[in-house]
């Protein structure tokens, strides 16, 4: 629901096709108007990282599948696989029949297809950590590869409001145990933390006023029933309060907390 909305506001208003961060290179504004600009940069740095012998991919999460479409242009043939169904209509529309899309979880994939590259662009921390290796070593033929870009925790998340990814040592150790090799592990939390102060900015001046205003206003119409909606939805309140207020979103939170990396694990042949 929360990728919907935000997919439907930000190709409306800001011309976004993907639901992944930027890469704010040096030079590029951290501005939510040039997210657009960033997010394609995004898309650049992991085509460039993609092997050279690559030519069939499963695009794992595939989200709106625009960067699906960029792989099929290429020359890629991409399957995808991704469980939220809005989003597979979207794919459906616009990858027509030349891919087929799993419309299931990564877990649950049934197939006997072997592809040369299994690429999560931040789906991986969606998925079951002690699952996701496996299944993607049984996707994958002897000698291909797994291309992750995503963001992982560095330390105890508790101290930091930015929810989402797999710890960084569990998942090392659970590489070092499986068929595949670590051949590429770049870390890129310099060029995506920005996205965070953004996204700080966005709720500090706009959404926080935009609630305030709200209540204000239903405050003088309809004091009773603002009320009982308060106390009704109390425990949501207060966790959206925690979550938005306590201001531990920034880049700076991001960078101490999370460590975003694009890694390329070939398997054995
Ligand atoms: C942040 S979006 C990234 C979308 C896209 N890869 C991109 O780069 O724009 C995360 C995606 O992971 C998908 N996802 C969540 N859980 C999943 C699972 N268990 N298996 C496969 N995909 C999953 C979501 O539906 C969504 O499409």
């Amino acid at each position: 629901m929360g990728l919907e909305i935000g997919h439907i506001l930000g190709k409306g208003l800001f011309k976004l096709e993907h639901l992944h961060y930027g890469l704010w290179k040096k030079g590029l504004e951290p501005d939510v108007l040039n997210l657009h600009l960033a997010q394609e940069e995004y898309c650049r740095f992991v085509i460039s990282h993609i092997p050279a012998e690559v030519k069939s991919i499963l695009d794992v999460g595939c989200g709106t599948g625009a960067f699906s479409k960029k792989l099929v242009d290429l020359g890629y043939k991409v399957d995808c696989v991704c469980p939220t169904e809005y989003q597979n209509e979207l794919v459906e529309e616009l990858l027509g029949g030349s891919s087929e899309i799993f419309k299931c979880k990564f877990e649950d994939i049934q197939t006997d297809r072997k592809y040369d590259m299994v690429m999560f662009c931040e789906s991986f921390q969606y998925i079951d950590l002690d699952r996701v290796i496996d299944v993607a070593a049984s996707l994958v033929r002897q000698g291909g590869y797994m291309l992750i870009c995503d963001f992982f925790k560095k330390q105890s998340a508790d101290s930091c409001g930015i929810k989402g990814g797999h710890k960084l040592d569990k998942f090392m150790n659970l590489i070092e145990r499986s068929s595949f090799k670590m051949i590429e592990d770049i870390d890129i939390t310099a060029e995506t933390s920005p996205n965070l102060d953004i996204l700080d900015r966005a709720t500090k001046e706009v959404m926080i006023p935009v609630v305030d205003a709200a209540e204000r206003f239903f405050k003088s119409r309809h004091p009773i029933a603002l009320k009982i909606l308060k106390f009704r939805y109390r425990k949501k309140i207060k966790k959206a309060e925690q979550k938005y207020l306590k201001g531990n979103r920034t880049g700076k939170d991001f960078a101490e907390y999370k460590t975003y990396r694009l890694f390329v694990c070939r398997k054995a042949k």
